[in-house]
């Protein structure tokens, strides 16, 4: 008898529990749902009541009955398994410090979710092990608190404000000089020892990085890039420091000093970023000691040096970008044993290759090649169409290339980019580049290319799959072929610039079909005919430039439809009439009219009667 009554009894509890909350729990879940004043999805509607562990996206114990879980993220699955990307706007309530048992916070890509990460959160919630508060619009530090987090194995804050001091705090001495000595990222972030991700990516932090960091035992991915990080990278001071450190990005900071040679003892790593920062001095030769790197990024620093022959050793890497550093020759040959490497991009160095070298040409797995300024002379290399692997990207800009553009060049199937700028390359365009199915960024501006432009016209246009999307030939001396433009053509084109060429005759109502180009600049010619009503059907346009040709005519009445222009340029044609009034037209400036034979309305003096 009495042990019914007591099993009853627990039954009861067990029921009381999991209809009402913990009152700290309730507390500060109804603090945070009101700071949250837009709710899209609809998710905060189902927390009503007392029963808090029935809510949507909360988790509880099913012992303590005890939240141990907010799950709320911008991007989730509904029930019926379809995927929602949602939103919300508010406060994070500081009071979330309540839900004193909890483990995991999700909150990430809500984009709109403002305020601070509480000062003592890592005080008041000492069980977490995953925050997740990426791509919110957090500001303030990151409280320091977060060091005594020891079950913590997942921290993401990546893309918000995240910065030192708040604006409103600089008359705050010590807020100060706890900035000043310390930076924004804390110092004993090191006491993290079940830390294994760390994305604190796309925010505001600066300072310099602690080199307590490098006491993360189990980390396997570091994310600080795209910050305002300064000073230099942090010596890992000993062999054996984060064995398992494999993701490493601190690219698009202000980092400075040499890459340091202990950079060698982080075995495990695989992807590596040091780019766009102000790293100085030689690429250390233990780098290339790494044999498990598949991706190192080193481009846009102050690298100077050549490149150590231990480069050979990288036997797994698929990607390497060194350029825009003042690395200078010869290239070493052992770059001839990267059996897998697949993108080399050595652009903007001190190089002076003179001609690219076979042996490059025959790395087996090579796809996307980048070899701007770097001196190489003569006729495009014929060992280009031979390459073991199709080629994909090919860029030889800004080099002293002369003669004509091969008619093999055709054949290279898998071409999406080719980039052949600045250089002093003559004569017409292979009509064989049409053969190209796949491309989709032709770039030869800046050479002395004549001729018609008929060809370029009709890149891919007999292949269904066909994309052209991006196509500058500015400064050269091609005369004819624009009658062509968008006749035929099966393309995406979104950038097309003719500008500075010596283009003559009408521009076709086939125009009109470029109707997802958003920049069309067919500037600094020759082109004699009235603008084609068609031309408004292009309503993607952001920016037209059509100053200094022959135009004729009035400004067709269409142009009113450009919702999305944002640069106009007509000036020096001969263009007549009333400007037709209304927006986006009325909204530039005279500049954008002037030097025509009669134009009149507003912007310009009003039409005489
Ligand atoms: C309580 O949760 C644990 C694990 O979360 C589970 O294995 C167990 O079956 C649950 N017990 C009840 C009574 O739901
Ligand atoms: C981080 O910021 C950079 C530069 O603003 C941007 O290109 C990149 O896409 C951002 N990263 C993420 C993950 O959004
Ligand atoms: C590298 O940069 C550091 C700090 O910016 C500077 O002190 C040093 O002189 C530079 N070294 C070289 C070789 O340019
Ligand atoms: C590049 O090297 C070639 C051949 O070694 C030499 O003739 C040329 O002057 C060099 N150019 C520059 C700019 O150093
Ligand atoms: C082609 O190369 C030039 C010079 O190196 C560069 O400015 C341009 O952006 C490149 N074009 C494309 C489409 O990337
Ligand atoms: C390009 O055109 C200009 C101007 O007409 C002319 O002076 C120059 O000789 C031409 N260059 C070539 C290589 O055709
Ligand atoms: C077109 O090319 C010229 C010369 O290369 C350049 O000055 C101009 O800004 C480009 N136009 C657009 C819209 O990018
Ligand atoms: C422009 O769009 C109109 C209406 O959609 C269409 O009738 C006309 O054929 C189009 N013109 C061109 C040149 O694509
Ligand atoms: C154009 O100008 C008007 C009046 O000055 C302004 O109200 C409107 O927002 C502007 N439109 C655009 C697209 O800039």
């Amino acid at each position: 008898m009495g042990s019914k009554i007591l099993t009853f009894l627990a039954i009861l509890t067990l029921i009381t529990a999991a209809e009402t909350c913990h009152p700290n729990d309730l507390k500060g879940l109804l603090s945070f749902k009101n700071g949250i004043y837009s709710d899209p999805s609809g998710r905060l509607g189902t927390w009503i009541g007392t029963s808090c562990c029935k809510w949507e996206g909360i988790l509880c114990d099913n012992k303590t009955g005890r939240v141990t879980q907010i799950n709320l993220p911008g991007f989730f699955t509904t029930e019926d398994g379809t995927p929602l990307q949602t939103c919300m706007n508010g406060w994070l309530s500081p009071s979330i410090t309540l839900l004193s048992f909890l483990e995991v916070i999700d909150l990430s890509g809500l984009i709109g979710l403002k305020g601070k990460i509480p000062k003592l959160i890592g005080f008041h919630l000492p069980n977490l092990r995953k925050i997740s508060l990426c791509s919110n619009k957090l500001e303030g530090p990151l409280p320091k608190s977060i060091g005594k987090l020891s079950k913590l194995e997942e921290l993401y804050l990546c893309e918000n404000s995240l910065s030192g001091v708040l604006p409103e705090n600089l008359g705050n001495f010590e807020g100060l000089q706890d900035n000043l000595l310390s930076g924004d990222i804390p110092d004993n972030i090191g006491d993290l020892q079940g830390l294994k991700e760390l994305d604190l990516s796309n925010n505001s932090l600066s300072g310099r990085i602690p080199s307590s960091i490098t006491k993360l035992k189990v980390v396997s991915i570091i994310y600080l890039n795209n910050n305002q990080l300064t000073g230099e990278i942090p010596e890992a001071i000993s062999l054996g420091q984060m064995p398992s450190l494999s993701f490493l990005r601190l690219n698009d900071n202000k980092l400075s000093g040499r890459i340091p040679y202990s950079f060698g003892y982080l075995s495990s790593l695989k992807r590596v970023s040091l780019a766009n920062n102000e790293l100085n001095g030689s690429i250390p030769s233990s780098l290339f000691k790494l044999k498990s790197l598949t991706e190192l990024y080193l481009n846009g620093n102050r690298l100077s040096g050549q490149i150590p022959t231990s480069i050979r050793q990288l036997s797994q890497l698929l990607i390497l970008t060194i350029s825009n550093n003042m690395i200078e020759g010869p290239l070493p040959l052992q770059i001839a044993s990267l059996v897998n490497l697949q993108t080399l991009d050595l652009s903007f160095n001190k190089l002076n290759l003179s001609f690219i070298p076979k042996w490059l040409l025959k790395l087996p797995s090579l796809s996307r090649l980048y070899l701007g300024g770097c001196k190489i002379e003569g006729v495009i290399s014929e060992d280009i169409q031979a390459t073991p692997s199709q080629l994909q990207e090919l860029d030889l800009s800004a080099n002293h290339l002369s003669g004509k553009i091969p008619e093999w060049i055709g054949r290279l199937n898998g071409l999406y980019s080719l980039n052949l700028s600045k250089n002093f390359l003559v004569d017409r365009i292979p009509s064989s580049i049409t053969n190209l199915e796949n491309l989709g960024v032709l770039d030869l501006h800046s050479n002395k290319l004549s001729g018609s432009l008929q060809s370029v016209f009709l890149i891919n246009s007999r292949f269904s799959g066909g994309s052209m999307a991006f196509l500058d030939l500015s400064y050269n001396n091609f005369t004819s072929g624009i009658e062509q433009i968008g006749d035929g053509m099966q393309n995406e084109f979104q950038y097309m610039n003719l500008s500075h060429n010596f283009l003559k005759g009408k521009l076709p109502d086939s125009i009109g079909r470029l109707e997802a180009i958003k920049s069309l600049d067919l500037s600094y010619n020759a082109i004699d005919s009235d603008l084609p009503t068609s031309l408004a059907n292009a309503t993607s346009l952001e920016s037209l430039k059509l100053q200094k040709n022959h135009f004729t005519g009035k400004i067709p009445e269409g142009f009113l439809k450009f919702r999305n222009l944002k640069e106009l340029d007509l000036s020096d044609n001969f263009l007549e009439g009333k400007i037709p009034y209304g927006e986006p037209l009325i909204n530039f400036s005279k500049d954008s009219y002037k030097g025509n034979k009669g134009l009149c309305g507003v912007p310009l003096d009003p039409c005489r009667p």
